[in-house]
């Protein structure tokens, strides 16, 4: 078969803050091909609402910052990580500041007209330390990262086009260690799988979101990065501390709709449908407990009162500050007929961030040469069993910048001029789209009902049951039809699927986000271990 490889220095998989951070910072020493699967602003980040958690007031310091993540972590987060994350946090924040990101600012207290950064509060903080553009913050900073990576010369974005695996030299029966030299990539407009290499490869396609029914996540947050990486014989670590957002909007014409935690970090207040507090009983901090204590509680109460969501209540505080400091919430919530200012919002917890993913060090190095992974599809150890809130756009700048420097201080290999083109077969076009559909609908059903907040052994065996019948579905569809981004998105999240059942499988404990009926206590033995996955 024909093969044109188009050959760069760098493949960045992904077009959210960790793949352009990346990109942006390697591209003086080489051409960067940006590969992003829809429009290039589509990513978890520009939906980020409440901000960036870094420390920058008098009143905080990196040993509390530190002491919140830890504790959020419950005994599972690497400290040395956690303290590189957090010091570094500041100078890397000064840059995206450089590059244009407008963080929204106060009038100081002192009256002296002079103004500083407002800083937001969210579940598990103990100080005011999250920087944010009202409640849009991860739509300007994918404007300001985008402006930035659009005058460079040297990057070309490939938009519509979806990674589907990575070429190591081992699938090309090379022999030596096995290294990453390319990726095989499907042109959704034109239908062709291109053939891509390069000297260093960043997988930086976010997280899994779309593996739940219910989901904070956009429709590109299907785990592609940790379905390759896996494929291809990369460690995949604690895949079972998947987290639960407590607070998305329950309105039957919303999907996917978050109301930022930075709401009940302005004083919103949950209550039952009755009008009742109830986290006072769950958790000192109350409303503002780490996530996964909140989610259990708001689960909890669901099932107590047989109401299909719980609400959260802002009408306390002035309208004008209410709609000042939430634009975006209390403009969306409007269109659904809910005005934040005058009546709660009904709420319900949904499936929003992946704390595991692609094992790397804090450099973004995964176990295959040349191949590296930043932000929420990789695993450095910072969130452990929960992550703190507005942690993830830190880790992502943090870890992007780290893995540059790395790269750049590496001599890049020659890329390999003998890959084969991608083989189709005898594929034939589907033609029963049907079932592509059905078994979407049927993996992100059964995650939810069987692997979500709340577990057991018996229903997460039903779950590894039910995904094995699926898979061996979904590999003859694979091998027999002509591939599309719904088959290779399927194939994806059913690998996925399988990772995090058997992830939470092994995992003989309930610790932060693992909360399983069967065990219901933390075990010691297994503070600090990792549920590590490998191709065998
Ligand atoms: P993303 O920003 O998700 O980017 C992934 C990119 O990879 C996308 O461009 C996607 O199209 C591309 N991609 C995926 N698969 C493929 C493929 N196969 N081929 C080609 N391209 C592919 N975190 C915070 O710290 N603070 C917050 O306030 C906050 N708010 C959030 C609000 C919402 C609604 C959501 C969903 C998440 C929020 N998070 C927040 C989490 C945070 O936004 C994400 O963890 C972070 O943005 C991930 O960045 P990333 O660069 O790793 O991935
Ligand atoms: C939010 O604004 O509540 C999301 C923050 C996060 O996920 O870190």
């Amino acid at each position: 078969m024909q093969n044109q490889i188009k050959p760069f220095d760098y493949i960045v998989l992904g077009s959210g803050i960790a793949g352009l951070t990346f990109a942006l910072k390697v591209a003086p020493r080489g051409r960067v091909a940006i590969i992003t699967k829809k429009n290039r602003a589509e990513s978890n980040t520009n939906y980020a609402q409440g901000g960036i958690a870094a420390v920058t007031s008098k009143e905080d310091s990196v040993e509390m910052h530190v002491r919140d993540t830890l504790e959020a972590g419950a005994g599972l987060c690497k400290e040395s990580v956690v303290r590189t994350i957090v010091q570094e946090g500041p100078a890397r924040i000064a840059e995206l500041i450089e590059l244009g990101m407008k963080f929204s600012e106060r009038e100081m207290t002192t009256s002296s007209g002079a103004r500083e950064l407002d800083l937001g509060k969210e579940g598990g903080h103990s100080k005011r330390r999250i920087l944010h553009a009202k409640d849009v913050t991860g739509r300007e900073i994918e404007k300001a990262l985008l402006a930035a990576v659009a005058a460079q010369p040297h990057i070309e974005i490939f938009e519509d086009h979806l990674a589907i695996d990575l070429i190591t030299t081992q699938k090309l029966g090379q022999p030596g260690p096995n290294r990453c030299v390319g990726v095989y990539v499907l042109d959704k407009k034109t239908e062709a799988v291109e053939t891509f290499s390069a000297g260093a490869v960043l997988l930086a396609t976010g997280g899994c979101g779309k593996v739940y029914l219910y989901t904070t996540n956009p429709d590109i947050a299907t785990g592609d990065g940790v379905a390759m990486a896996y494929r291809a014989g990369a460690a995949v670590a604690d895949m079972e501390f998947i987290q639960f957002h407590p607070t998305c909007l329950y309105h039957p014409k919303a999907k996917s709709f978050l109301i930022s935690e930075a709401v009940r970090g302005e004083g919103g207040v949950l209550k039952s449908v009755e009008g009742v507090e109830f986290m006072n009983k769950a958790h000192p901090l109350k409303s503002l407990a780490p996530r996964d204590v909140v989610a259990r509680a708001i689960d909890s109460e669901m099932k107590r009162s047989g109401a299909d969501f719980v609400l959260l209540d802002i009408t306390h505080k002035p309208a004008q500050f209410v709609m000042d400091r939430f634009p975006n919430i209390y403009k969306t919530c409007l269109q659904y007929g809910i005005d934040i200012t005058k009546e709660p919002i009904p709420v319900v917890p949904a499936a929003h961030y992946q704390c595991g993913g692609v094992l790397t060090n804090v450099e973004g190095e995964t176990d295959i040469a040349g191949l590296y992974a930043v932000g929420e599809v990789a695993c450095t150890g910072l969130h452990g069993a929960n992550r703190l809130a507005s942690n993830s756009l830190l880790e992502a700048l943090v870890c992007a910048h780290r893995a540059a420097q790395c790269v750049l201080s590496r001599t890049l290999l020659p890329e390999q001029t003998k890959i084969p083109g991608w083989q189709s077969g005898n594929a034939t076009n589907p033609d029963e789209q049907v079932v592509i559909s059905h078994n979407w609908d049927e993996i992100r059903r059964l995650m939810w009902d069987y692997v979500g907040i709340v577990r057991t052994n018996k229903r997460l065996q039903r779950a590894r049951a039910r995904i094995a019948n699926l898979q061996e579905e979904i590999r003859e569809y694979y091998w027999d039809f002509i591939v599309t981004s719904d088959l290779l998105e399927l194939r994806n999240i059913a690998t996925v699927a399988e990772l995090i059942v058997a992830s939470a499988l092994q995992r003989p404990e309930s610790r932060g986000l693992n909360f399983n009926l069967d065990y219901p206590n933390a075990n010691p033995a297994w503070a600090q271990r990792d549920t590590v996955l490998r191709k065998s």
